[in-house]
């Protein structure tokens, strides 16, 4: 029987991700030594780890070459979900929220306002859900720029520590919804390795 794969969101998801793996007692050496490999045995080789960014999760456990994922609800959230969410893992805690330069007052006015974002979707529906036209503008990273720059009367952005605000004189006028890290699982592998998968989502439901 071939390893059950499932695609971990490189960098702070995955390190999370390692951590728990670990109190369930699976053994983790190859991740953490890793080097440059994208492929990596965890455990007892029953499963294997594909490291990706965290809309590329998605993509291979859509496509069916990862039976299972770990990505934030964030990018679930601009991305879509034709897969399963299982488990709400409970790491990688942050939320999603408009901000804008201190004392701006965003929402005063008529004007049509303009928001930078890495989410367009998320931010077309908070927007929609207010029946507030705004003209949206896609950047890849580092959002907290636009307004800084003059491309952008405020962002919709991930919030964690509220350190990068701050720090850029910028500040919450809203929160829209609290995310977190999920257990993502293919359409067909949840049929196909029904009893494996729940069997891992059981054991590491109890450490989360
Ligand atoms: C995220 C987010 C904010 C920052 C928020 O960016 O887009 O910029 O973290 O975290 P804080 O509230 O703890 O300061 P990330 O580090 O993923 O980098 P990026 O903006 O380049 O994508």
């Amino acid at each position: 029987m071939q390893p059950l794969r499932i695609a971990l969101t490189k960098g702070r998801l995955e390190k999370s991700t390692v951590q728990l793996f670990e109190q369930v007692g699976m053994d983790c050496s190859a991740l953490r030594e890793k080097g440059r490999r994208l492929i990596l045995p965890v455990g007892d080789g029953s499963l294997q780890a594909v490291l990706a960014k965290a809309a590329d999760v998605i993509t291979y456990v859509e496509h069916g070459v990862c039976d299972l994922g770990v990505v934030g609800k964030d990018t679930i959230m601009e991305h879509g979900s034709h897969f399963f969410e299982i488990l709400d893992l409970n790491f990688g805690r942050c939320g999603f929220a408009l901000a804008a330069p201190k004392g701006s007052r965003f929402y005063e006015g008529y004007r049509v306002k303009t928001v930078a974002t890495k989410y367009p979707n998320v931010a077309r529906r908070f927007f929609e859900s207010k029946a507030m036209d705004v003209r949206i503008i896609k950047i890849e990273g580092s959002v907290e720029l636009a307004p800084l720059l003059g491309l952008a009367d405020g962002i919709v952005d991930i919030v964690e520590t509220g350190a990068t605000l701050r720090e850029n004189g910028l500040e919450v006028i809203e929160p829209i919804v609290q995310v977190s890290a999920r257990l993502i699982v293919n359409g067909a592998s949840m049929k196909l390795r029904k009893r494996e998968i729940e069997d891992l989502a059981a054991c590491l439901e109890r450490e989360v």
